[in-house]
């Protein structure tokens, strides 16, 4: 086992612009026995990211460590990592056993050893009765077990795992991430993970890491990272439904919604008042609005107008109930400009298609955002 450390790690790809490198110094340090997600869109790095990590990309400026170890410049075969793909890349003329041990065959090592390691992986991960099988008779998850099971016998320092999952359909997808997650932690080996699903990013890792554009946004625990995003861009990206982000007038003591003054931190206001913005982008998750009972009004707001029920009116346009919960789908208009909403309600009192409800976020859950520069204001 080892921790692995990402130091201003850069790829600059032939041809491509210097000044916008693929990865722009990525800086993450993984502990040992962790288990890192990387995650962002398309095209964001995370693949060159990994692929730096395995020797597989060069690195133009930076350093890569595994455990204390400077493997920048290594060949992969002397980085002690194993790495598994999105297609699997099995050999198919060769027995899920041959696949499996083909790396310690090379390697050197006896029939009988790797016969064993063979065993003792399939039997984790409820392969032994397909063994003698090729791998076009499998099915599509078998088969990335396979891939799994080949990564295992090596006993690595490192795993790596680019997208392995997006082969799979969603069922599948959802049970094999728990065996994945669940795997890791009983052979604790240090993991980084791919994927470009915020879900399965926030369900298995440890910490969650979001690149965007080749640039670390923000590495956090997924707990943290909901609650505390850095930026306007990861606030968008990890929650769903996604994070209601809308561009509102500063006013004294907090911003102005509808009807409202909603008090938010002053320090923040003031923050965004010295960048010479006039608004600022409160972002509200789904399940922090209060919705209202017509001419109520929540004890902690003011209200501009005696007579206006409180809060945003929100013209419910869709509800989609889940079972467990109901959201609402709705529009609202904020300065002026429709802005679309999404509410999570109790699943027994949801409202009606076209009716009005009024809204406020929860002061307490109210995350401020510089509508300039994008990055979290509030704490
Ligand atoms: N071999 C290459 N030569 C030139 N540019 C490349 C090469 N490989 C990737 N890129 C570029 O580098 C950037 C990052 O690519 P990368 O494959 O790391 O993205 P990714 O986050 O893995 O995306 P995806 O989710 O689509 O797999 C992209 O803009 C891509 O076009
Ligand atoms: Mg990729």
């Amino acid at each position: 086992m080892a921790t692995v450390q990402f130091d201003k790690a850069t790829r600059i790809y032939p041809g491509s612009d210097s000044d916008k490198p693929a990865v722009d110094s990525l800086e993450i340090d993984i502990a040992d026995g962790e288990f890192l997600v990387l995650v962002g869109p398309s095209g964001c790095g995370k693949s060159t990211s990994l692929r730096m990590l395995a020797g597989l990309e060069e690195v133009n400026r930076g350093t890569i460590r595994i455990g204390d170890r400077d493997v920048t410049h290594l060949p992969p075969k002397d980085r002690d990592i194993a790495m598994v793909f999105q297609n699997y890349a099995l050999y198919p003329h060769m027995t899920v056993a041959d696949n499996m041990g083909f790396a310690l065959k090379i390697a050197g090592v006896n029939k009988t050893e790797i016969r064993s390691k063979v065993e003792e992986a399939a039997k984790m991960l409820d392969l032994t009765e397909y063994l003698d099988r090729k791998p076009k008779a499998l099915s599509g998850g078998q088969r990335q077990r396979v891939a799994m099971g080949r990564a295992i016998v090596r006993d690595p320092q490192v795993f790596l795992f680019d997208e392995p999952l997006s082969n799979l359909d969603a069922k599948l997808r959802v049970s094999t991430r728990t065996q994945i997650a669940s795997l890791q932690r009983r052979l604790g080996i240090t993991t980084v993970y791919v994927t470009h699903d915020q879900v399965e990013a926030m369900t298995m890792g440890d910490r969650v890491a979001v690149l965007k554009g080749g640039i670390l946004q923000q590495v956090e625990s997924p707990r943290r990272m909901y609650d505390k995003p850095a930026n306007l861009f990861v606030a968008g990206f990890i929650g769903s439904p996604a994070m209601n982000l809308i561009e509102v007038p500063i006013t004294d003591g907090g911003v102005k919604f509808g009807n409202s003054v909603v008090p938010v931190n002053r320090d923040a206001l003031k923050a965004a008042a010295d960048k010479g913005d006039r608004t600022v982008t409160v972002g509200v998750r789904p399940e922090h609005f209060d919705v209202l009972e017509l001419g109520g009004g929540a004890a902690s707001l003011t209200k501009d107008t005696a007579d206006a029920p409180a809060g945003l009116a929100v013209a419910v346009n869709v509800v989609e109930e889940t079972g467990a919960d109901g959201y609402i789908f709705g529009t609202t208009e904020v300065g002026g400009e429709a802005t679309d909403l999404v509410i999570r309600v109790n699943s027994r009192a949801v409202p009606e298609k076209g009716s009005t409800v009024h809204v406020v976020p929860q002061p307490g859950e109210i995350h401020v955002f510089s509508t300039s520069t994008g990055e979290r204001l509030s704490d």
